[in-house]
């Protein structure tokens, strides 16, 4: 079964064919990073401009690139929240017209979900799938969710942010460092050259839940750049290798000890990790080396946006007899549990 999936919630006009949920025949992503760098972040104005731009090209090319015509697809996948209101709104509206003309199903998708069924997509036919129940980590730009799955589609949420998203805690921290955006990947680029024991930040472990809070952590970096730079040599000899690597580690600690305990009370069989933040290698390597059980996570260009995660989450959806009707509409502030 060939489903076409599409993601503009954010920053990304994305379109891919997957077959039956697990194997990928196209995945393109259009990024804006670009024009948004510009701003310091997502201008959400500019961003759904850029969706209405690019969107018919870049289906286009997801059908070309997996060798199909348009009577090859059996099902039009959707992300339909959370996200940007008038971004959801060209892919959902895309997605309806393709699914309308060509008879198809169409399926919305929560982009949490998707994120979670990257887990699924595998490059060799060998790979078993995840195993329920198993927990998920979901760490993006917007959400830092520890989610229980005893069953496709089976969502409980066992402890979520308290303020900031870790993403969003990179892409801040990025910003008072200095090293632009998307912080992520600048924060552990920065990183590799740095001494984390050079400057212990703290840890907020609230213990007796499963719930994280990472504004704390911002604040003592920003306290700490603010003191560096009122020295005499101030801010241009910022050791900022030294402060991101500080920063990583700390974000990681918790990441990483709050997940393996949560796995273990619960009692699953295996953990995910999803969403921007487990690109990170460092979370990946500490995951894996902490967690007595298995740990799986997607390739690092699967774990940021991409609309092959929601063509697979689609598929498992549409398995489960869930098809949704022309009335479908964005839910900027969707929730999966
Ligand atoms: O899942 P995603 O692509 O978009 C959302 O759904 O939010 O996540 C984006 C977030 C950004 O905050 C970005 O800084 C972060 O993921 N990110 C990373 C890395 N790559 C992306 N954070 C840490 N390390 C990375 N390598
Ligand atoms: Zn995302």
């Amino acid at each position: 079964m060939n489903v076409l999936g599409i993601e503009t919630s954010c920053d990304e006009t994305a379109a891919a064919v997957v077959e039956d949920g697990r194997r990928i025949l196209s995945n393109v992503v259009a990024s804006q990073v670009e024009l948004h760098a510009l701003y310091g972040g997502v201008v959400p104005e500019v961003a759904s401009r850029q969706h209405v731009r690019t969107i018919v090209p870049i289906v286009e090319r997801a059908l070309a690139q997996a060798g199909l015509k348009w009577e090859n697809l059996d099902a039009v996948a959707v992300t339909y929240g959370p996200g940007l209101a008038g971004s959801l709104l060209v892919g959902l509206n895309m997605a309806k017209a393709i699914a309308l003309a060509r008879g198809l199903p169409l399926v919305g998708v929560n982009h949490l979900e998707g994120h979670i069924y990257a887990n699924w997509i595998v490059t060799d036919k060998e790979t078993p799938p995840p195993q329920f129940p198993l927990l998920c980590l979901i760490v993006s730009g917007g959400h830092t969710d520890l989610i229980l799955m005893r069953e496709h589609g089976e969502y409980q949420l066992l402890g979520r942010t308290l303020d900031d998203a870790a993403g969003e805690a990179f892409d801040k921290v990025a910003r008072l460092l200095d090293l632009g955006y998307p912080g992520g990947p600048a924060i552990q680029r920065a990183a590799t050259s740095g001494r984390p024991e050079n400057f212990p930040l703290p840890r907020a472990w609230l213990r007796g839940t499963h719930n994280f809070s990472f504004s704390g952590l911002k604040t003592a970096v920003l306290r700490l750049v603010d003191e560096l730079s009122r020295r005499p040599d101030g801010r241009t000899a910022l050791p900022v290798a030294d402060l991101a690597a500080s920063f990583q580690e700390a974000v990681v600690d918790v990441l990483v000890e709050k997940t393996v305990e949560a796995a273990l009370l619960h009692e699953v069989r295996e953990i995910l990790l999803a969403g921007g933040v487990a690109a990170n290698a460092l979370l990946r390597q500490h995951t894996a080396q902490r967690s007595p059980l298995p740990v799986r996570f997607p390739p690092p260009n699967l774990c940021t946006d991409n609309a092959a995660m929601i063509a697979a989450a689609g598929y498992f959806r549409l398995q489960a007899g869930k098809v949704d009707s022309w009335d479908l509409d964005a839910v900027p502030t969707l929730r999966l549990a």
